[in-house]
């Protein structure tokens, strides 16, 4: 590792230096994994492989990137663990292999995603098909348009007017459909598509609006490009469904579900981590594999909007959702009084007494917080809830990771994806702090990986503080 890249060896020593004192304790854990590049880790190697490319979770893991780490670290199969689940790439990779899986999710789309998987793996292809045929001669002959699409603020004037004509009239068709899991199906088409018949983008810490929906915010203009036709694209949708659940593809990944009727279908478990974990039995499971939310400002809840509101979420249920992610945006509030009620109720007070006194006596994350609001009150940073977003992010980091320490068996693995982030121009080694904390809890920290190149940082930091690379990495931890 160069030390060019590790900027909190600060070259203004007014903040020094316990950042740089648990480099030194955790440099030779960290090193470059080859094998580990972008489109292994990201939702890329997905794109063409089917089920993941019916509806783009860009969060998602590879699928790949499990099969590796679990034949790396567990080749023998299992209990799994994902207490953030997403689309449930974990999950349902880890089942392939004859594990036992477990995932957490808190918002809604994630979950839909699953139960349209498990859906898609239990229809009867060729009753589909007949099915489809049928619907579209219904939704030809009618003209009939419930309003089923229910904005919220952040959601109105998303679609042109014929696209939301249509999708309407669609969903109110859907509604007659007798079969369940058609149905589903036929909604879930048509979810899978909403950002390419609407004026927005999904641009990691909101939803971009095309200007042509006179909607656009600050001065730059945006246009998105073609902004398709509802009908035209939703029948191109159930088509690619129909094509990778056809026996003829034989795509491995279906193909596998259906010749082995053994397969345990993963237990999804809908809320808050945070909630879920502290309530779930201890020494269950044998591997962790996760990647939480970043400490990006990632807003799920603004990029996921369109998705929130035909899954029927109104306003006040998507500020609720927003309120109880793991932190990750600057509009997050502090939950320190709700997790100390939450471990009061389950009898586990001196559990979040310990876990709130080692956040509080962390060397490295004082020094964090306190450069933070240093930079806050020098007016260094774009936005001034930045430090604590910082803050809670890590303080329900090390709730999750106290939790997945009590519920790993005996030589369990974690293995965590996480980027390091800046701030003014401070670098938080998220890879150390995370690593330090699981170590102080338990766990040896077996390794750092990190991917080849790091990710660079935004062309206007760049420019203030001179172009170092933030590591982006996968913890290897082990109890
Ligand atoms: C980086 S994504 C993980 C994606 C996942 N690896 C996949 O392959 O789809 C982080 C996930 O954590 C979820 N999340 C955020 N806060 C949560 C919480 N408090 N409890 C459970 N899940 C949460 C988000 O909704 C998101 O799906």
């Amino acid at each position: 590792m160069s030390e060019s890249s590790v900027s909190y060896v600060s070259k203004n020593k007014l903040f020094p230096n316990e950042r740089e004192k648990l480099f030194d304790i955790y440099k030779d854990l960290i090193e470059t994994e080859y094998n580990l590049n972008r489109t292994l880790v990201s939702f890329q190697a997905n794109k063409k492989e089917p089920f993941y490319r019916w509806f783009k979770y860009k969060e998602g893991f590879s699928r790949k990137l499990i099969d590796y780490f679990i034949e790396k670290y567990h080749p023998s199969k299992g209990n799994i663990l994902d207490p953030f689940a997403g689309s449930g790439a974990t999950l349902f990779s880890a089942r392939e292999k004859g594990w036992k899986s477990t995932g957490v999710e808190l918002l809604p789309i994630g979950i839909y995603n699953i139960q349209a998987r498990l859906t898609a793996e239990k229809i009867s292809i060729n009753e589909f098909k007949k099915e489809v045929i049928t619907f579209w001669e219904v939704f030809n002959s009618t003209s009939e348009v419930g309003t089923i699409i229910q904005h919220i603020s952040i959601t109105r004037g998303a679609f042109p007017d014929e696209n939301e004509n249509n999708l309407n009239r669609y969903l109110t068709t859907c509604k007659k459909v007798k079969n369940d899991a058609t149905r589903f199906l036929l909604e879930f088409a048509a979810f899978s598509i909403l950002e390419e018949i609407s004026f927005t983008r999904k641009d990691g810490q909101y939803l971009r609006w095309d200007s042509r929906a006179n909607r656009s915010y600050g001065s730059t203009e945006f246009n998105k490009g073609e902004i398709y036709d509802f009908v035209k694209i939703v029948k191109e949708k159930i088509e690619e469904i129909i094509d990778d659940l056809s026996p003829t593809q034989n795509y491995e990944l279906f193909a596998t579900v259906k010749n082995n009727a053994a397969l345990y279908d993963p237990n999804i478990l809908k809320g808050s981590s945070l909630e879920v974990l502290p309530s779930l039995e201890e020494n269950t499971f044998d591997f962790v594999m996760t990647s939480p939310p970043y400490c990006n400002r990632y807003d799920y809840t603004r990029t996921y909007a369109l998705e929130l509101i035909f899954l029927n979420n109104n306003d006040e249920d998507v500020k609720k959702l927003r309120q109880t992610m793991l932190t990750c945006t600057v509009e997050n509030k502090e939950k320190l009084d709700y997790l100390k009620n939450l471990y009061a109720v389950l009898n586990r007070s001196s559990d979040f007494d310990f876990i709130n006194s080692l956040y509080f006596s962390h060397p490295a994350m004082s020094e964090i917080n306190d450069v933070l609001s240093k930079l806050n009150k020098l007016g260094k940073l774009n936005n001034s809830n930045i430090p604590r977003m910082v803050k809670n992010y890590f303080y329900e980091m090390l709730f999750i990771i106290y939790e997945l320490y009590r519920l790993l068996k005996y030589s369990g693995i974690v293995v965590m994806v996480n980027d390091n982030v800046r701030y003014g121009g401070e670098e938080i080694p998220v890879d150390l702090i995370l690593s330090d904390f699981a170590k102080i809890i338990g766990f040896k920290i077996n390794k750092i990986w990190t991917l080849p190149v790091g990710k660079g940082n935004s062309s206007q930091q760049m420019g203030l503080h001179g172009r170092s690379e933030l590591r982006k990495c996968v913890y290897i931890w082990e109890k």
